[in-house]
């Protein structure tokens, strides 16, 4: 049982394998929060709670005589504007009358088997969890606020969401919707991952200080420059110590998330979308539903943390086929052709790969309508039979002959001016009344909140799909959202599109994806500009980066691995040097950092000599070898990129159960009369001897872990290392 209620005391406890989180009704009705951190007994934990008056703090009466009870200086469950709490609130409501305000009391629970879905939005799903909801009243109007929590005790996953719904009989406004959660001290540090196009996720680290610190979006995507992802943790704590929290927002539009420390010396995080821009009519008799927000504690660092997002969103959060089959070797030719191709090139490339072991053939940006350059041809999703030397069919047809599935690539949220839909249909842009749209990448967005719209994008590509043999999609999207503005939406109702966009892009995913359950489905945007969970419920692998560089891609990755697992991260060898750094590096180095990914190769192999082929492929063998290992095993940060007093940056990937272990190492930095760096390795039985690459010599497995294992020396610029770890008999 992971819910535990105590009805007398009106105390709500949530037990996963090694958390408690708890939540008490008060005198007042308030639901309180009262305790998330390491698994203890269920107790009572309320008797921290504050009950004096502080100056400045409006309050309540309990009961008789001068019992101040201040809503501004104790823990809420959900936190409400225009009720005393003057912290940033979470829900921010305009009432019908135009007051602001909302004062929650609680009105009652349900507790179901199996995780909670929310209509139209992704979320975790699954057996393997319990549904808790907690429904709380407005103290006037019939606004009744339900909290769901979803606990899956093997992941230490408690995911929340918020649902409100409208029962005055008249419209009220939301302003702010999103979820929050007070914490009872603010010695806190917050990690959050920034970055840009080609440099997604780079992780930063602050104390969290008097007043707000947030990150967000406001570009209608999750998007490189800060992802949908923080953590809030000790200020001492690392991969193996310390009190570490994590929040995922399982969305892919604007987003904030804030960590907000009072006078009171209390800390309160807010995630949701972006209240910038945002407002949204709930009418009478309707609802809102917030995005989902996946949250682990862990008391043992960032690493137990990592591998329980690992875990929940492998298993509970992809879906598809592919979500559990092995994914194919693929070789995609936008780095190896660019726009610049016809049909025998690429099915000559095939050949090349085909007889190497790979296993997809992917056609990127350039097949359809008019495109030859970036310019034309978004929203005319028809063959270019002249470039295609014949039909789409045809072409895969070919493709499939040498032996290789055929993939393809679309951008269907985009449309060019320059385009045959354009010109039929000059609304499906997004444009504000008088004002001309501003371009990016030479193109405008196509307005998804409506369903016409999405109709006809369907359509085109439904029939791509059903014109040939097509076993994997990328799925691009090449610019943010500006001019936001929908046609279809009245002049008070434009708070919504950035929401309804959204939205509209779930429901046209989730069609496609159910229509063509046997296509892979890969997201991208410009690489890793939606890299997020709500993306990954429709489709279980990212192109992490348009970076390929392998030096590059080790910062990338490492931020990535946060909160995202191996199995979800795009990764392939690219040509040397590399098409975005000019940096040369061994192929050996480039295989080994893709392999940590989905492993793929992005380059022109008809230009590789006969030696580097067959490097690829031996890589692909060894990577298919390790592949149960490296996609499902437990993921371990044993140094990483940032540490400037360390020349390697080392990971490893091991069987829980300790009876095999994958250790990779990339040389970063280097300089003359280096010694060799020893690094401890993680997950190894203690008593038991293993052997590395399978080798003569025996290593104590508590040996490996205690007193480390010495990196290998090679004497060129960035060398890269397995080291295989496997139990002797
Ligand atoms: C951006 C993607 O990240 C690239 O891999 C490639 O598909 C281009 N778009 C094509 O325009």
């Amino acid at each position: 049982m992971s819910i535990i209620i105590n009805e007398e005391k009106k105390l709500f406890t949530l037990q996963t394998n090694s958390t408690s989180y708890q939540m008490k009704v008060d005198d007042l009705g308030l639901l309180l929060h009262t305790y998330y951190g390491k698994k203890i007994p269920v107790a009572d934990m309320s008797y921290n709670l504050n009950d004096y008056y502080l100056s400045f703090s409006p309050y309540d009466f309990i009961g008789e005589g001068w019992k101040p009870h201040s809503v501004d200086i104790l823990p809420q469950e959900i936190s409400t504007f225009g009720n005393g709490d003057f912290r940033e609130s979470a829900i921010n409501l305009r009432q019908a009358d135009g007051s602001l305000g909302l004062e929650l009391r609680y009105d009652s629970y349900t507790v179901e088997k199996g995780k909670y879905s929310l209509e139209g939005l992704p979320s975790f799903y699954g057996d393997n969890a319990e549904t808790l909801i907690v429904t709380l009243k407005d103290k006037i109007y019939d606004i009744y606020v339900h909290l769901y929590y979803g606990v899956f005790e093997e992941y230490d996953l408690i995911t929340r969401a918020v649902k409100i719904e409208n029962k005055t009989g008249e419209s009220i406004h939301l302003e702010k919707a999103m979820i929050s959660l007070d914490f009872f001290n603010g010695d806190y540090d917050l990690v959050t991952f920034h970055g840009k196009h080609m440099k997604e996720r780079m992780l930063q680290r602050n104390s969290i200080f008097y007043g707000t610190t947030s990150v967000g979006s406001t570009r209608g995507a999750s998007s490189h420059m800060q992802n949908p992802f923080a953590i809030l943790c000790d200020k001492e704590a690392n991969e193996e110590y310390g009190n570490v929290y994590g929040f995922g927002l399982v969305y892919s539009g604007s987003f904030l998330i804030s960590a907000s420390k009072s006078h009171f010396k209390d800390t309160r995080v807010n995630v949701g979308i972006n209240p910038e821009n945002f407002n949204y009519e709930v009418e009478a008799g309707g609802s809102f539903t917030t995005p989902e927000v996946a949250m682990v504690y862990s008391s043992e660092g960032f690493g137990k943390m990592s591998r329980c997002y690992h875990k929940a969103i492998r298993n509970n959060l992809c879906r598809g086929k592919c979500k559990t089959a092995r994914r194919p070797v693929l070789i995609n030719n936008w780095e190896g052709t660019y726009f610049d191709f016809n049909a025998d090139k690429l099915v000559s490339m095939a050949e090349d790969a085909s007889k190497i072991g790979i296993e997809l053939f992917v056609m990127d940006d350039g097949w359809f309508g008019k495109r030859d350059d970036d310019h034309s041809g978004l929203g005319d999703w028809k063959p270019n039979e002249r470039k295609l030397q014949g039909t789409l069919k045809k072409l895969a047809d070919r493709i499939n002959n040498t032996g290789m599935k055929f993939g393809i690539w679309f951008e269907p949220e985009c449309i060019s001016e320059d385009s045959d839909l354009y010109r039929e249909h000059p609304d499906y842009a997004f444009k504000m009344p008088n004002r001309k749209p501003s371009e990016s990448r030479n193109q405008l967005i196509v307005d998804m909140s409506r369903k016409e719209v999405r109709d006809n994008i369907y359509n085109q590509l439904e029939k791509v799909l059903n014109s040939a043999n097509i076993s994997y999609v990328k799925w691009d999207f090449n610019r943010h959202i500006s001019d936001l503005y929908s046609v279809a939406l009245p002049k008070d109702k434009q708070g919504e599109v950035f929401h309804r966009y959204i939205l509209g892009l779930y429901e046209l995913l989730e069609r496609i994806t159910t229509n063509f359950p046997d296509v892979l489905f890969e997201s991208c945007s410009g690489g890793g500009g939606r890299f997020d969970m709500g993306m990954l419920y429709y489709m279980p692998q990212v192109w992490t980066s348009d970076n390929t560089d392998p030096i590059d891609r080790l910062d990338i990755q490492y931020g990535t691995s946060f909160a995202y697992p191996v199995s979800t991260m795009g990764a392939h060898v690219s040509a040397s040097p590399n098409h975005g750094t000019a940096r040369v590096t061994p192929l050996k180095t480039r295989g080994i950092v893709a392999y940590f990914g989905t492993y793929g190769v992005e380059l022109d192999i008809n230009k590789m000599s006969d030696e580097e082929k067959t490097e690829i492929q031996r890589q692909i063998l060894e990577f298919k070898k390790h592949y149960d290992l490296i996609q499902y095993g437990e993921y371990f940060r044993l140094q990483g990129p940032f540490d400037e007093t360390k020349y390697y940056t080392v990971w490893e990937v091991a069987k829980e159960d300790g009876s095999e272990a994958i250790v990779a190492s990339v040389r970063n930095r280097n300089e003359a009369g280096l010694v060799h760096e020893i690094v401890k390795l993680k997950n190894l039985i203690p008593d038991k001897f293993y052997r590395i690459n399978g080798g003569e010599q025996l290593y104590l497995g508590g040996a490996l872990m205690e007193h480390g294992l010495k990196m290998e020396y090679d004497f060129f610029e960035y060398p890269a290392r397995l080291y295989h770890i496997t139990l002797s008999e």
